[in-house]
């Protein structure tokens, strides 16, 4: 028989993706912040969130009072400078200019892109609601970029290319191995 060990509740739900999100306001510089707890909300409309602390955060004011931010997917290659922009806070150093990462212009919101993540998700909030310890920040998705070499010959997202990774626990985790895809379970 298998056996269970039973523990306290809590966030143990594995991989989920480390992305980085980007924010501004006019009187200060572009920020970037480290967000684990992000992902899908709704298909169509394209709807996405993050939950982000009020608190030791800049990011949060910028986010809150601009109603935008850019969610920035980066690949394997990157995790370290994740880790860093998940470790240090735009009130006291500029991210940009210390990881090298260079911001364009987004079509939609004020938030740069972030060059050299190989996709980028403009995102205009729509809601915003406290669960207890994080904000949870609901938006429309307003517009998608793609590095033009992450995508295929039929101008497909390459995850061989884009190398995405998964965050497992505190541990950053390689996605290797295509395993099948979307209903491959009916297929011969
Ligand atoms: C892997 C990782 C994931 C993180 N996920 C979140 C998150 O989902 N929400 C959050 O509020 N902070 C999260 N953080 C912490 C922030 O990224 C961190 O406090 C950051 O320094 C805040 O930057 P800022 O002050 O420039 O906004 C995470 C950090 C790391 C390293």
């Amino acid at each position: 028989m298998i056996k269970k060990i039973t523990k306290e509740p809590s966030t143990a739900l594995f991989p989920v993706p480390t992305v980085l999100v980007t924010s501004c306001l006019e009187e200060s510089s572009p920020n970037i912040v480290t967000i684990a707890w992000t992902g899908i909300m709704n298909s169509v409309p394209p709807v996405v969130y993050i939950g982000l602390r009020p608190e030791g955060r800049h990011s949060y004011r910028l986010i809150k009072d601009s109603g935008e931010y850019v969610i920035n997917i980066p690949t394997a290659g990157q995790a370290k400078l994740v880790d860093y922009c998940g470790t240090v806070s735009g009130s006291k150093v500029n991210k940009f200019k210390e990881t090298g990462l260079t911001p364009v212009p987004a079509s939609h919101v004020k938030a740069p892109l972030i060059a050299e993540c190989p996709v980028n998700l403009e995102c205009k909030v729509r809601q915003v609601f406290s669960l207890g310890s994080h904000d949870v920040f609901i938006a429309d998705v307003l517009a998608v970029h793609y590095n033009e070499d992450m995508l295929d010959e039929k101008g497909h997202p390459d995850m061989d290319k884009i190398k995405p990774y998964g965050y497992c626990g505190n541990e950053y985790r390689l996605m290797a191995d295509k395993l099948g895809s979307f209903g491959y379970s009916k297929k011969g």
